[in-house]
């Protein structure tokens, strides 16, 4: 789907028809891309569960929702901290209580560009553990419920999977020895993307019916490089949110919306902004670097995270 087939302006949430009787999750939803995602998906008529880390500012999230878009608007949260994977187990766990109806899984949380290495409870490197272990679980828990309702699996990725080592380190997977705030948030957007892919064709060689989507929201105005990140990378990134490189967070909230509502998407694709260095522009299939696709890394990678999160697939 290139961005032109969309019409000059790219792919954008005109698009989007009626979405009542529609559930989507998003994860990550109370700031940035995924707050302006459930904006959107909701002022469409859908319903939204947030999985948030953090309950005061789901609720203002809401509360704000709400004031918008009015009190009927149907938008809730389920606390999920995508670092404790016990927490993952039981956030999946009320949602199947909750949810019998899952339209499209949508993995937006993530932390980014973490100064000085760092740990979750479970012991991984912080941004791989979060950004991927914590989702790779949660997809596993959710996956069932999500076939049964004809649903999708949208995987939100970065330009940052072609910078960094382009491969996954696994005789270091902490960064015990290389740690470098960049890479290694680099490395955990690759593992997501790489293990998205390999989700793709494994869901088709056992018949499967759910569609996984992999996109990026180029480089949009968020609060994903906050005090975690050092000082200087801080700066730069202010600088460059008041230029035209960077983007709202609404238009980089676009291709998730995307890839959770639009009919006829390719996989094994990747979508987002397709201008000056897909930071900005139009919404359509940007170029994805064959690397990714690699099934040897990707086979092994999917090994050693039902290892580290304890969970195994049935297919
Ligand atoms: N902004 C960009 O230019 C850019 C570029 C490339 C890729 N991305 C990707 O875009 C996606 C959205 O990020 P964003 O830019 O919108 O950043 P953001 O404004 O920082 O939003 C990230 C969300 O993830 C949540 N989160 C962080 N750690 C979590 C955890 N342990 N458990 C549950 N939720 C957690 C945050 O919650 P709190 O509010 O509690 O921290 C927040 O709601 C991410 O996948 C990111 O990698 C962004």
């Amino acid at each position: 789907m290139n961005a032109k087939e969309f019409g000059k302006q790219g792919w954008t949430p005109k698009r989007i028809g009626d979405l009542s009787g529609k559930t989507y999750l998003i994860t990550g939803a109370n700031a940035g891309a995924g707050f302006e995602a459930s904006k959107i998906l909701l002022s469409k008529g859908a319903e939204v569960l947030m999985l948030n880390r953090n309950e005061n500012k789901s609720n203002k999230a809401i509360d704000d929702l709400k004031k918008q878009l009015g009190a009927a608007t149907k938008v809730s949260f389920i606390k999920m901290d995508l670092a404790q994977l016990s927490l993952v187990r039981n956030a999946a766990e009320e949602v199947l209580k909750t949810i019998p109806k899952i339209d499209a899984l949508i993995c937006n949380a993530a932390v980014a560009q973490i100064s000085k290495q760092d740990f979750t409870p479970n012991g991984f490197e912080s941004q791989l553990g979060i950004n991927h272990y914590g989702h790779f679980l949660l997809i596993n828990l959710l996956f069932d419920r999500v076939e049964q309702s004809n649903g999708r699996i949208v995987v939100v990725g970065s330009e940052g999977y072609k910078m960094g080592l382009k491969t996954i380190q696994f005789e270091d997977m902490n960064f015990d020895k290389n740690y470098h705030p960049n890479n290694t948030y680099c490395h955990s957007k690759l593992a997501q993307m790489m293990f998205a892919y390999e989700l793709q064709n494994r869901i088709k060689e056992a018949n499967k019916s759910v569609s996984v989507y992999v996109c990026h929201p180029g480089a949009s105005k968020t609060s994903l490089i906050n005090k975690d990140a050092s000082l200087m990378t801080r700066i730069m990134w202010s600088i460059l949110s008041i230029s035209p490189m960077v983007q709202s967070a609404e238009k980089g909230a676009y291709p998730e919306i995307m890839c959770a509502t639009e009919d006829h998407l390719k996989e094994q694709a990747y979508y987002g902004p397709t201008g000056r260095s897909n930071w900005v522009g139009p919404v359509g299939e940007c170029k994805l670097e064959p690397f990714v696709l690699d099934r040897t890394v990707a086979a092994k990678l999917w090994e050693v995270s039902e290892k580290a999160t304890n969970c195994t697939w049935n297919f």
